[in-house]
């Protein structure tokens, strides 16, 4: 078979750039690693409580500075861990004001989780032995839910909370 001079070309230049994204996806696949930025700090997931922010007392909401917050949780099978109130019952509401600035920190304790405040810009993936940071600003007014949206296992539904901001 006599292929034509620009066939011979065009079909080098093709599987040539077939290698070479073959060649880019498997190096951000399995040498770089598929974690986002945020995911930069590690974190023993037998032993979240090790580290400062996933402490009981140190989950939920804390004022940092005026406007600035900071949520804690820590996500399992199958809740979002937000801790106690001062009655010792378990917070599932987050209300900050409007235009708070909102660094949200999250680790797992089990398998991958998701979290996303739904309606706003936050949306994560939770993983274990990582933790996922995502600071936003909560412009809009009204009730969010927070959901799970990585299949985490049979209660994968049961996992939600609230972020309510208000005027
Ligand atoms: Cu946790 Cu799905």
């Amino acid at each position: 078979m006599n292929l034509h001079k620009y066939e011979k070309i065009w079909l080098t230049l093709g599987s040539a750039s077939l290698v070479l994204f073959l060649l880019i996806i498997g190096f951000a696949a399995f040498w770089k690693g598929t974690h986002p930025q945020s995911h930069i700090e590690t974190i023993d997931p037998q032993n979240v409580e090790a580290h400062e922010a996933f402490q009981p007392e140190n989950l939920g909401l804390t004022e940092v500075e005026d406007g600035k917050f900071i949520v804690n949780m820590v996500a399992s099978a199958f809740m979002y861990d937000f801790g106690k109130d001062a009655d010792g019952k378990q917070v599932e509401r987050i209300r900050v004001p409007k235009g708070s600035t909102v660094l949200y920190q999250i680790t797992s304790k089990d398998v991958v989780h998701g979290f996303q405040v739904a309606g706003t810009n936050v949306n994560m993936m939770v993983e274990p032995g990582h933790i996922s940071r995502y600071e936003t600003v909560m412009k809009n007014v009204g009730e969010f839910t927070v959901v799970c949206n990585e299949y985490c296992g049979i209660g994968h539904h049961l996992m939600y909370g609230t972020v309510e901001v208000y005027e």
